[in-house]
């Protein structure tokens, strides 16, 4: 797929980041010169060194790179909507990276309320034990084991000078203690350093009275926070909650959105191989909680599985598999730099943010399936603004598909949220309309374009955001290619 948007390089974020990078290493004691800890510079080194992963080619930085808000690229993961790893940088995995901007704000995992948590599952209890996992996920940095990231950590000079600089050469002989020292390093760094968390938006400049919205990106925020159009705040919160002195454009909490299918996601394929060279997959984890009467052999369902929390977690979050009223839970991401971050949700479904609203908005009433006897056409005066009937919810070949919310097993479809605006099921509210028109979804784009971070009051015109902002992107993730490798 070819996005313009993944030209863009962030500037400010990055140059700040990299002035970071700049002035690592050196200093001996004392506050380092641009404020941070001799742990967060450790683990700055640590996430950035790919000499720790099986392949030698892949750091936390490979999948999470500054410049893209923290998120993979999917231009050097040959397009797919998931990054590539493993000890040959060819086994591809399951979920679309997260931003890790923002991500240090995130509450521990609570069980009652279903809140927070690390990873889009909440399977990891705080940042440091989430970062741990990268080293040894067999289709990711891919060592067996902590001893084997040990070995790679004392034959990597840099790195070992830093850790040992913090947490002594003694702990190495234990390598499981050592492991987890990195895990605290680098969470450090994820907290300390500022371009995770500039908060240098021009909606932020604009709530400070040091920048101006334009007349279309206020009535897009008034979209976006009005409960009965676009009531996205309702779930990506415009104003600060407790977490934070700033609004987060999330509340941390899970929800099931009935995201379609991704066809380019190699688990999904009907018999899942590897789209890179045919190889069946071995690693697609088992499933206890799939029923009977599922129409494919693989589902990601989130906070019930397949992924369970880490074995080695000293605050273990509750096993959810056997909840099945939560099984297609995710949780809400951040919608700060969201314009830089595509493709969106947890299976990377929709390129663009055009794509993103249209669903959003037509989900229930212009899909051609079996939930929706009568789908309401494109174009007509109470239907959806851009889409033909049948575009999101496909099967592998393309064609409409019999279910609707087909990313999940028929049984469980009354888990999807289907109570809220923005989804519009034909008895919501007594009509068909969707709550946005073609226009009121430009404006919310516009708006969701202020929360890329770089803004300089001082300088409005350098303020660089991606083509999407600028010109309506429709772009469809490749399904087709990576569906056919599967036959
Ligand atoms: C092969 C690509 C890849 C590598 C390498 C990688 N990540 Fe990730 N990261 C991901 C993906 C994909 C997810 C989402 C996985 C999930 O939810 O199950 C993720 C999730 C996360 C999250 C959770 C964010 C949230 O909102 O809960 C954090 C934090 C994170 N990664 C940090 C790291 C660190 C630190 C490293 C290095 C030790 C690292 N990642 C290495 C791809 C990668
Ligand atoms: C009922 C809660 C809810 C409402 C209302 C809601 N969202 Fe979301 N949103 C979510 C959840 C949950 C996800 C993540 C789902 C996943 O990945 O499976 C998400 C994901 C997204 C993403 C993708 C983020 C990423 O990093 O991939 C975008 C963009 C988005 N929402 C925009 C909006 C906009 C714009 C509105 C209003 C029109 C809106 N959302 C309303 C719950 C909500």
């Amino acid at each position: 797929m070819k996005h313009r948007e993944y030209m863009w390089l962030g500037r400010a974020a990055v140059l700040g980041l990299l002035t970071g990078l700049g002035a690592c290493g050196g200093g001996n004691s004392g506050a380092a010169p641009q404020g941070l800890s001799q742990t967060a510079l450790a683990g700055q080194q640590l996430f950035f060194d790919a000499s720790l992963s099986a392949s030698g080619k892949q750091s936390c930085g490979t999948c999470h790179v500054p410049s893209r808000a923290f998120t993979a690229n999917p231009a050097t993961d040959q397009g797919l909507p998931v990054p590539l790893g493993g000890p040959n940088m060819d086994l591809p995995g399951f979920r679309n990276t997260p931003s890790l901007m923002y991500s240090s704000f995130t509450p521990p995992f609570d069980g009652t309320g279903l809140v927070g948590g690390f990873f889009r599952d909440g399977r990891a209890s705080s940042l440091a034990v989430q970062a741990e996992q990268p080293f040894v996920t067999p289709f990711e940095m891919a060592n067996s084991g902590p001893a084997e990231v040990v070995t790679r950590l004392q034959n990597s000079p840099a790195s070992l000078q830093a850790f040992e600089g913090v947490y002594g050469s003694e702990v190495l002989n234990d390598p499981a203690t050592a492991l987890q020292d990195m895990g605290l390093a680098i969470a450090a760094f994820e907290t300390e350093e500022p371009s995770f968390h500039p908060f240098s938006s021009k909606y932020d400049y604009w709530l400070q009275g040091q920048a101006q919205l334009t007349t279309q990106e206020q009535q897009g925020l008034a979209l976006f926070n009005n409960p009965v159009k676009g009531n996205c705040t309702a779930c990506h919160p415009s104003q600060r909650q407790g977490y934070s002195d700033h609004a987060l454009f999330t509340d941390f909490t899970y929800d099931n959105i009935g995201i379609p299918r991704n066809w380019s996601i190699a688990a999904n394929f009907p018999k899942p191989v590897s789209p890179i060279d045919g190889v069946p997959l071995s690693y697609v984890p088992a499933q206890s909680n799939v029923p009977g009467d599922a129409e494919y052999g693989y589902y990601d369902m989130g906070l019930c599985g397949p992924f369970a929390p880490p074995a080695d977690d000293p605050n273990p979050r509750v096993s959810l598999a056997t909840t099945t009223t939560v099984c297609g839970q995710f949780k809400v991401p951040t919608l700060r730099n969201i314009a830089i971050t595509a493709p969106y949700y947890h299976n990377g479904a929709f390129g663009s943010l055009q794509q993103v609203l249209e669903w959003y908005v037509t989900r229930d009433i212009n899909n051609d399936t079996g939930n929706n006897p009568n789908p309401v056409a494109a174009g007509s005066a109470d239907g959806n603004p851009y889409v033909a009937v049948g575009t999101f919810y496909t099967a592998a070949d393309g064609t409409a598909d019999q279910f609707e919310y087909n990313d999940l097993p028929v049984d469980y479809d009354a888990n999807v949220n289907v109570g809220e605006v923005p989804y519009t099921p034909p008895t919501f509210g007594g009509g068909q309309a969707p709550t946005l028109d073609a226009e009121e979804i430009e404006d919310i784009i516009a708006f969701l374009c202020t929360l890329t971070d770089g803004y300089d009051p001082s300088n409005p015109a350098a303020y660089d955001v991606p083509a999407q902002c600028t010109a309506p992107v429709n772009v469809l993730t490749p399904t087709s290619s990576a569906a056919s490798a599967s036959r």
